[in-house]
């Protein structure tokens, strides 16, 4: 038995590309990191990023958001409404002190199996470098306060 540090990985992705990629990784038999769980919306642009604090105030060690290239959406501009939300919640993240490097926001598409693959093994071997997120009860603290003002303050600035 081994003691390195092995991160909990939360993936948030749209149903019609990403999902369907992560499927295509497994039937291609293409290996990747088993440290990720998966949580599928029917498009990124339904993602409330308040979920990916929750997240980290609930013991992950880091996050992917991903779903649609651009002009590729199901929903036509849900991945943009999602991109302006991650430019927002960037900010807070700094407010907050959580390593950007922490969170991964990709476009893989239903095609992409190897390139799925390639995301989470990156994410986790950052995520190994930066070690176990350990600020998770400052972060639940902050959300406790917080979350219905920012939840309403995001999707103002979404318009
Ligand atoms: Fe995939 Fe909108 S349906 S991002």
């Amino acid at each position: 038995m081994t003691n390195e540090f092995e991160p909990k990985v939360l993936a948030f992705v749209c149903n019609w590309c990403t999902y369907t990629g992560a499927d295509l990784t497994g039937t291609s038999r293409i290996k990747y990191a088993s440290n990720v769980k998966i949580i599928r919306f029917p498009c990124t642009g339904r993602i409330d990023f308040m979920l990916l604090l929750k997240a980290f105030a609930n013991g992950s060690d880091g996050v992917i958001v991903s779903g649609c290239h651009p002009n590729d959406c199901h929903y036509t501009s849900g991945n943009f409404h999602a991109r302006r939300r991650w430019m927002l919640f960037r900010n807070l993240l700094d407010f907050l002190g959580i390593d950007i490097r922490r969170i991964r926001f990709s476009w893989v598409s239903a095609a992409e199996g190897a390139k799925w693959a390639e995301v989470v093994n990156e994410t986790v071997a950052n995520l190994r470098e930066l070690g176990p997120y350990i600020e998770y009860r400052k972060t639940a603290d902050f959300l406790a306060e917080n979350e219905l003002n920012i939840a309403e303050e995001m999707e103002v600035n979404n318009g």
